[in-house]
């Protein structure tokens, strides 16, 4: 099984609320057509998360108003990516993380995957997305697209785990590094940025540190630029590009 993150930067000019890139959204979908079998798809919200997110307060603070515009308008982009892998021709399905998802501190506690396994054993492709949740100790909280790569692909022992971001990987001295382990993170860590925009669930920093718990749990995956035509393609066929992140040997 494969996981794919498609970042809300590539989807989605990150510093306008409701701004959709729909000719790269078209493009991800059209490379995700050559070969989407046995995929979970999982894209971030972008400025449709990102922005109503911090316009709201979340997640530190509760707000139905803003749970309920947030995930309205991550919904929005969710049905642009939908529409777009449709027109390329494949059966992809949504799966909204805030009715199937509870946090605990502000981590994935529940997740009812059975009915994706479901969709990907039937031919399905099923589209998940960064999200607000219900959190059962602090009321609600924001899931990241990351966090949800990092439970799926643990949860389903996924063979493939592709995150795609809009630079070429874990950037040292303006370079992709090739490869990342736990053991790199102190001496890296001082060059790694946030995001450039609006952005409420970490930046590079944040996906990295979920990557690495994926590493502990034995499950390599690549950080790479889904802004370079022709890479999603490369990065479902397994090849290795932009930066993998695995466990030291
Ligand atoms: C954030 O999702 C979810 C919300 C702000 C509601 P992501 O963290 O996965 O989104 P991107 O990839 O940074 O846009």
């Amino acid at each position: 099984m494969k996981v794919l993150k498609i970042g809300g930067s590539i989807l989605t000019d990150k510093r306008r609320i409701g701004a959709a890139r729909l000719g790269e959204i078209q493009r991800v979908a059209d490379e995700i057509a050559v070969n989407p079998e046995d995929l979970v798809l999982v894209h971030g919200a972008g400025s449709f998360g990102h922005i109503p997110a911090r316009r709201y307060g979340l997640p530190e603070n509760f707000n139905p108003e803003g749970l309920r515009a947030t995930h309205s308008s991550v919904v929005k982009l969710n049905d642009l990516v939908i529409d777009a892998l449709c027109k390329a021709g494949v059966f992809a399905m949504p799966v909204h993380p805030f009715s199937c998802v509870l946090l605990r501190d502000g981590r994935i506690d529940s997740f009812a995957l059975k009915p994706i396994e479901e969709m990907v054993r039937d031919g399905l492709l099923p589209v998940l997305h960064g999200d607000v949740a219900m959190d059962a100790t602090r009321k609600a909280g924001i899931v990241s697209g990351d966090q949800i790569v990092t439970y799926v692909a643990r949860a389903l022992q996924a063979e493939v785990v592709a995150v795609g971001c809009n630079v070429d990987g874990v950037l040292f001295s303006g370079e992709p590094l090739r490869e990342l382990t736990r053991k790199d993170l102190p001496s890296i860590e001082g060059a790694l940025g946030g995001s450039a925009g609006v952005d409420v669930t970490g930046g590079m920093r944040g996906k990295l540190l979920e990557m690495l718990d994926l590493a502990d749990a034995g499950i390599m995956s690549v950080i790479f630029n889904a802004g370079t035509e022709g890479n999603v393609l490369r990065a479902l066929r397994g090849e290795p590009i932009g930066t993998m992140v695995r466990r030291p040997n």
